[in-house]
């Protein structure tokens, strides 16, 4: 894996999950096709990192691990959807078009996203076998996602208004951290490595998550909307506590880099097979969308 090309990496596994996610929304109903026009682009960055866990951890059939990291993206697109409601973020650009609310009205928008979440559940099930490490990835998921996760991370993102560290800190920790972490830990319990390594995991992708969230809040003042997808200049005008509003730019800039040497040394020590997430730390560090 050593002096792996990141960009090309993480395009061709941005493929082979854009085609795997595609064979998951047949014609059963419209609102199979209003949910895939939320989850036809993205980066893909959750479940590339639960299909280069399960590599890393020696898994070999990634028809295992597919499904589950699809299912990832699902709660991932339905996290968006939401996050752009009038009532959240109330943004009307998501990957480069229209949001959800904007494009089918808010109410098939909430739908589109609760339809979403459930059927990533599905998704995480899928398949014959390994039914104690399905279990597994569904109570770490849910964990990670729900009321002490993502969705308490947003009740943050919206009642917070101090721009404090301790603040900003468990903000990030819980909207996108812990779903990062968790997005490396599904692919480890897949190939079912051992307990402890997954626990290292899971503490080097606390790291990283916090990174992503660190690049997210400086693009949101330095990025350019075409390449970014998205409306920037957003957490200013609604008053977030992000990095930027909390260290300014070039402090934040200053602790991202922090962050990443952080990451990469936790990953690191778990050995060279592990090498393809400090190049994956270096992209979320100098990424423009
Ligand atoms: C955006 O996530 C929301 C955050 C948690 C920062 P991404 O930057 O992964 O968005 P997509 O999936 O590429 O659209
Ligand atoms: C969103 O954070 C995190 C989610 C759980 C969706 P942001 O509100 O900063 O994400 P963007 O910038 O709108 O993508
Ligand atoms: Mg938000
Ligand atoms: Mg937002
Ligand atoms: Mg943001």
């Amino acid at each position: 894996m050593r002096n792996i090309d990141v960009t090309k990496y993480l395009a061709h596994n941005k493929a082979l999950v854009d085609a795997a996610l595609g064979k998951f929304f047949p014609d059963e109903n419209p609102l199979f096709d209003i949910m895939y026009y939320s989850v036809e682009s993205g980066k893909r960055i959750r479940p590339i990192l639960a299909m280069a866990s399960y590599e890393a951890n020696g898994g070999r059939d990634m028809g295992v691990i597919m499904p589950i990291a699809c299912g990832l993206e699902l709660i991932h697109t339905y996290s968006l959807i939401h996050d752009d409601l009038p009532a959240m973020d109330d943004d009307d650009f998501r990957r480069g078009k229209a949001a959800a609310h904007k494009k089918f009205g808010e109410a098939m928008a909430i739908l589109s996203g609760d339809g979403l979440y459930a059927y990533a559940f599905d998704l995480f099930c899928k398949g014959e076998g390994l039914a104690a490490e399905k279990l597994a990835v569904v109570r770490a998921v849910s964990e990670a996602v729900g009321p002490a996760g993502v969705v308490y991370g947003q009740m943050l993102d919206i009642g917070d208004k101090e721009k404090l560290p301790k603040t900003m800190r468990r903000i990030h920790l819980n909207k996108t951290a812990k779903f990062i972490a968790v997005a490396i830990e599904v692919g480890a319990i897949m190939a079912k490595a051992p307990k402890d390594r997954i626990s290292k995991l899971h503490e080097a992708g606390i790291c990283l998550g916090v990174l992503f969230q660190y690049t997210d809040d400086i693009l949101d003042v330095v990025g350019v909307k075409h390449l970014l997808g998205k409306t920037p200049g957003k957490d200013q005008a609604s008053g977030k506590v992000s990095a930027p509003a909390v260290y300014g730019v070039e402090g934040a800039r200053f602790r991202a880099k922090r962050y990443a040497d952080l990451t990469k040394t936790k990953f690191s020590a778990l050995g060279e097979e592990f090498d393809i997430f400090c190049r994956i730390t270096d992209f979320v560090l100098r990424r423009s969308c």
